[in-house]
């Protein structure tokens, strides 16, 4: 079955936003070398995208993690399915998200991250829905906030469909 999906940005408006986020953290971390993490799957677009506009040196590592819920809400309890790859000891971490919602995953990770020794953890993410936080927690960099809707694309599924759309939309579910 196919939905109907409306645009909220386009591909050129999420590459400009892209672009000042990259300009923002080569400044704030000039002089030093980031981890970036992606957070499969759904970040790999903005994650992509995002490595390419940061100047300072960036390192490159997966997670993906799993939390137990329905498909348009994640569950409180998130469940790491594949580590990074390499230690996070004493790295300046970037966690990089497709979105924001409850809060529940990147929260987690941030714990997680710092408990094992990260220098420091931030949080980037595409889209953050405030609305709808259940724990307190704030992106560090954030492309654009939105309403509570269930959005698609540029990585975002709906039941795993979707990903590949090259711009973000509102689903209709
Ligand atoms: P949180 O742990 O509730 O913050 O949820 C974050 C995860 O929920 C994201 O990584 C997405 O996988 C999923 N999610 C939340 N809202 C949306 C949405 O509007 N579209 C697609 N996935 C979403
Ligand atoms: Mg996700």
């Amino acid at each position: 079955m196919e939905h109907k999906i409306t645009e909220m940005f386009s591909e050129e408006t999420i590459a400009t936003r892209i672009c000042e986020l990259g300009r923002q953290i080569s400044k704030d971390y000039e002089g030093k070398e980031i981890k970036l993490i992606c957070v499969l799957r759904g970040a790999t677009m903005f994650y992509a995208e995002l490595a390419k506009r940061i100047t300072v040196p960036v390192y490159f590592d997966f997670i993906s993690v799993s939390s137990y819920g329905n498909s348009t809400e994640s569950g409180g309890n998130i469940a790491i399915r594949r580590e990074p790859m390499e230690d996070i000891k004493g790295e300046h971490v970037i966690i990089v998200e497709d979105i924001i919602d409850t809060g529940n995953t990147l929260s987690t990770l941030k714990k997680l991250f710092l408990e094992n020794g990260a220098a420091s953890v931030k949080l980037a993410s595409m889209l953050d829905k405030p609305d709808r936080r259940k724990v307190e927690i704030e992106g560090d960099y954030v492309g654009f906030t939105i309403p509570d809707e269930f959005v698609v694309g540029y990585g975002l599924d709906y039941a795993q469909k979707y990903r590949n759309l090259p711009y973000v939309g509102k689903i209709e579910v």
